[in-house]
């Protein structure tokens, strides 16, 4: 087996609120290996994105990481001064946050964004060395050239997010986050994105989370999947075997709630309860289901409310 290139343990992070602390991530483990798409689903506000702040250590208050060890082919973050950690992000592990094709900045054409990038890791460069790189860019991404002297408000949706995706690669990192890079898009140019995502990834032979809650888009995208549940995986396994044999009733749920042109198959609405987050619980025990795919031990009453 080759060693991962990222490694999260035992991962806990909490946001101080008026009314106590929320528990959003409450002790979660999983590795990513070279070259994998490992993807994360779970409804919303079940922790996906703070799960992806915390890895790049961009958590700030009131959110604070309370416990846990991240490691970067093999290097545990915690260790790394700012400085060291800041140039690691982008070159080493790079994110495509939730959103931020909405949060281009308006006022700069996009060479200009993507000199940025480039230029706050590797230093002040000529147009001459920077245009052709930049434009290599955006034809990797699948952008006309003309896309370089642009604005924001002069791209669709679809461009703006492969816009996020060439600086996301810039520096060609081995890990790419991204933080539901399609869930903007409308349901075609989801796909075309979401696949040249997945194009530019291998092309980088880099490995990449696919933070997102559409299951048929993840069933086709990812090599493995990681459900989470109020703070927690409940599930994880190569995703062919989770759709085959889902276990843990929340997992069934989801997979249940993909509609189905074909079978018209109803909404299922009815699934399991979110906790409040705010309310200590203990790390799910995990139990292997089969070679690599492991779900979290229920209890007879959490399988009655999924039930009920
Ligand atoms: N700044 C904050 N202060 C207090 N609670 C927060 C804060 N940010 C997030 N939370 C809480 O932490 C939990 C996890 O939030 P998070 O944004 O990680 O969820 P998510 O899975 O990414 O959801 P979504 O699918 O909507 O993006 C939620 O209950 C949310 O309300
Ligand atoms: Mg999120």
């Amino acid at each position: 087996m080759t060693a991962p290139v990222l490694q999260v343990s035992g991962l806990r992070v909490h946001y101080r609120t008026e009314g106590g602390d929320v528990i959003a991530v409450n002790g979660v483990d999983f590795d990513v290996a070279p070259g994998e798409t490992l993807g994360l689903v779970g409804e919303s506000g079940s922790g996906k994105s703070t799960v992806a702040m915390a890895i790049l250590r961009l958590t700030t208050p009131p959110g604070r990481i309370v416990d846990g060890s991240i490691k970067l082919a093999g290097e545990d973050i915690a260790s790394l001064s700012e400085e060291q950690l800041r140039r690691r992000r982008w070159t080493e592990i790079s994110l495509i946050p939730q959103g931020s094709m909405n949060s281009l900045n308006p006022v700069m054409r996009v060479r200009d964004q993507l000199r940025d990038a480039i230029e706050t890791h590797e230093g002040k460069q000529s147009t001459r060395v920077l245009k052709p790189r930049i434009l290599q860019l955006l034809e990797t991404v699948k952008l006309p050239a003309k896309v370089y002297d642009l604005f924001p408000h002069e791209l669709s949706g679809g461009m703006k997010q492969r816009v996020c995706i060439a600086m996301s690669i810039a520096l060609s990192p081995s890990v790419i986050i991204a933080d539901e890079p399609t869930s903007a898009l409308d349901v075609v140019v989801q796909r075309t994105v979401a696949q040249t995502l997945l194009e530019v990834k291998s092309r980088l032979n880099s490995s990449m989370i696919l933070i997102g809650h559409d299951m048929a888009l993840q069933a086709q995208l990812v090599d493995r999947l990681a459900v989470m549940f109020a703070g927690n995986i409940v599930e994880i396994g190569p995703v062919r075997e989770l759709f085959r044999n889902p276990h843990h009733p929340y997992t069934r749920h989801l997979i249940a709630s993909i509609p189905s042109i074909r079978e018209r198959k109803p909404l299922v609405i009815s699934g399991l309860q979110s906790p409040d987050l705010r309310i200590p619980r203990p790390t799910p025990v995990m139990a292997e289901i089969s070679p690599g795919h492991f779900a979290a031990v229920v209890d007879d009453h959490e399988e009655a409310v999924a039930h009920g």
